[in-house]
C-alpha cells in the first residue's frame, strides 16, 4: 500500500495524512467512503452467526427517551430469541465477524495502513428503528461504516465521562453532542478513543465497526511478565533465595529487606534481555483469541503458492517471526521471505522458489496446522 496515495476510503486524503491529522486526534466523517457499498452478509447470515457458540454476540434493547431503560443479553441466540423485525428499539451486535467471513476479512484489510498489531476486529450490528447502544464512549479507535439503512450519529468531545449507575451497558450520564450527522450506506465515521457518541437507527440498519486494540499498561505488563517468567523458569530454576546471614528475629511478621531486594533483582533479570521482551510481546500480540481454532490441514506434497488463513495473526520484529502466538528466530533471505508473507499474507510460486529447505519445512508445518493454505 502506498501510504501517500489519496484514498476514496479516507475522503480523498492519503493514509499518511490521515495518520498525522486525525488518528487518535479527531473524528473524520467520510461521505461515500465505499461508494455503492452493499452489506457483505445478509440479515439471515448475520443472525446465523449469532446462533454459534464460538461467536461473541449481544442483544441490546432500550430507548434513550424520557426514562432511560436498557437491557443487555449475551449470545448465542436461537432465532426465536431474537426479537421480531417489526419491533422497534433493539440491536444485535456480532463481534469478530472477520474471523468467520473472508469478505469481511478483506474489508478489514483495507485498513492495513495501520499496523496489524493495532487492528482488532470487525463488529456488525443490526438494528430496527430506534435501536442503538445509547450514548457512550469506547476505549479504542473505531471506523463506523454504514452498511445498510440510515444511522444518526451524534458525537461530542466531552470531559465528563461519568456513567449512569447500575446499567447493564456503559451509558453516559451527561451526553453533550456537538455534531449530528445521518450516515447513509457507504458513509463512514472515524472516532478516536474516549470520544462520546450515540448512534440511533433511523430505520432497519446495519453498521460495521472496524475496531482497534489499545493495549493498556496493566494488562500488557501482566501478560509480558507471565510470559517472561515462563521463559526464565528453565534457566533460573536453581537461583534460590539465600539468607544464611539472617539473624534471629523477635518481630517475625516483618518482611526481611533481603527478600524485597531478591524480588527486585528477579524482576530486573527477566527484563534484562530485550530480545526476550520482544519475543514475549510478539507472541502475545499474535495469540489467537480464545474462541479461535484452526482446522488441522493436510499439507500437499508440493506448495505452488500459499496464503495465510484469515484467522492467522502474523507479525515480525528485527529478530523474530511471530505466527499465532509462536515465535521463530529468522535472519537473511528466509527472514525476508517470511516478512513478505506476513505483510502480503500470501506468497506466489516465484516467491516460494527462493525459500530455503528450512523455510519450506516451516511452511509445510504451518499448512498442517491449518494456519496457511496452499494455492492452486
Ligand atoms: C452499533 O453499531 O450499534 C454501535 C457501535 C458503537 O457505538 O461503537
Ligand atoms: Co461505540
Amino acid at each position: 500500500m502506498h501510504v501517500t496515495t489519496p484514498l476514496t476510503l479516507l475522503g480523498g486524503i492519503s493514509p499518511a495524512e490521515f495518520m498525522t491529522t486525525y488518528w487518535q486526534r479527531k473524528p473524520l466523517l467520510v461521505r461515500q467512503a465505499i461508494p455503492e457499498f452493499k452489506p457483505l452478509l445478509s440479515r439471515p447470515e448475520l443472525f446465523e452467526l449469532a446462533q454459534k457458540n464460538e461467536v461473541e454476540s449481544r442483544l441490546v434493547m432500550g430507548t434513550n427517551g424520557g426514562q432511560r431503560d436498557w437491557q443487555m443479553q449475551r449470545g448465542p441466540f436461537k432465532r426465536r430469541a431474537i426479537p421480531k423485525l417489526t419491533e422497534r428499539d433493539w440491536t444485535l451486535l456480532v463481534q469478530g465477524v472477520d474471523l468467520h467471513d473472508d469478505r469481511v476479512a478483506d474489508l478489514m484489510a483495507q485498513f492495513r495502513f495501520i499496523p496489524d498489531a493495532r487492528l482488532d476486529d470487525v463488529m456488525i450490528s443490526y438494528a430496527t428503528q430506534g435501536g442503538g447502544v445509547g450514548p457512550h464512549f469506547d476505549s479504542y479507535d473505531v471506523f463506523l461504516l454504514q452498511a445498510h439503512g440510515q444511522r444518526r450519529w451524534r458525537i461530542g468531545r466531552q470531559k465528563d465521562l461519568s456513567l449512569v449507575p447500575d446499567m447493564p451497558l456503559k451509558i453516559l450520564a451527561n451526553f453533550k453532542p456537538e455534531f449530528d450527522w445521518v450516515l447513509n450506506p457507504g458513509d463512514m465515521l472515524y472516532l478516536p478513543p474516549r470520544y462520546a457518541h450515540d448512534g440511533i437507527a433511523q430505520d432497519e440498519c446495519m453498521t460495521y465497526s472496524v475496531g482497534f486494540r489499545v493495549p493498556q499498561t496493566g494488562d500488557l505488563a501482566r501478560e509480558l511478565l507471565v510470559r517472561l517468567s515462563e521463559g526464565a523458569e528453565d534457566t533460573a530454576g536453581c537461583d534460590l533465595y539465600k539468607d544464611s546471614m539472617q539473624p534471629a528475629v523477635s518481630n517475625p511478621a516483618e518482611m526481611p529487606q533481603g527478600l524485597t531486594e531478591f524480588a527486585v533483582s528477579a524482576l530486573q533479570k527477566s527484563l534484562k534481555d530485550p530480545k526476550s521482551l520482544q519475543r514475549a510481546l510478539g507472541e502475545y500480540l499474535t495469540e489467537p483469541k480464545a474462541n479461535v481454532w484452526f482446522e488441522i490441514g493436510d499439507a500437499p506434497n508440493q506448495l505452488r503458492s500459499v496464503r495465510l488463513d484469515r484467522r492467522s495473526k502474523m507479525m515480525y520484529d528485527a529478530h523474530h517471526i511471530f505466527l499465532n502466538g509462536e515465535s521463530w528466530r529468522a535472519g537473511g533471505k528466509d527472514a525476508a521471505l517470511l516478512r513478505q508473507l506476513a505483510n502480503q499474507r500470501a506468497l506466489s510460486s516465484n516467491d516460494l522458489a527462493k525459500a530455503s529447505p528450512e523455510a519450506m519445512g516451516l511452511l509445510f508445518e504451518w499448512c498442517d496446522d491449518g494456519w496457511l493454505h496452499s494455492g492452486a
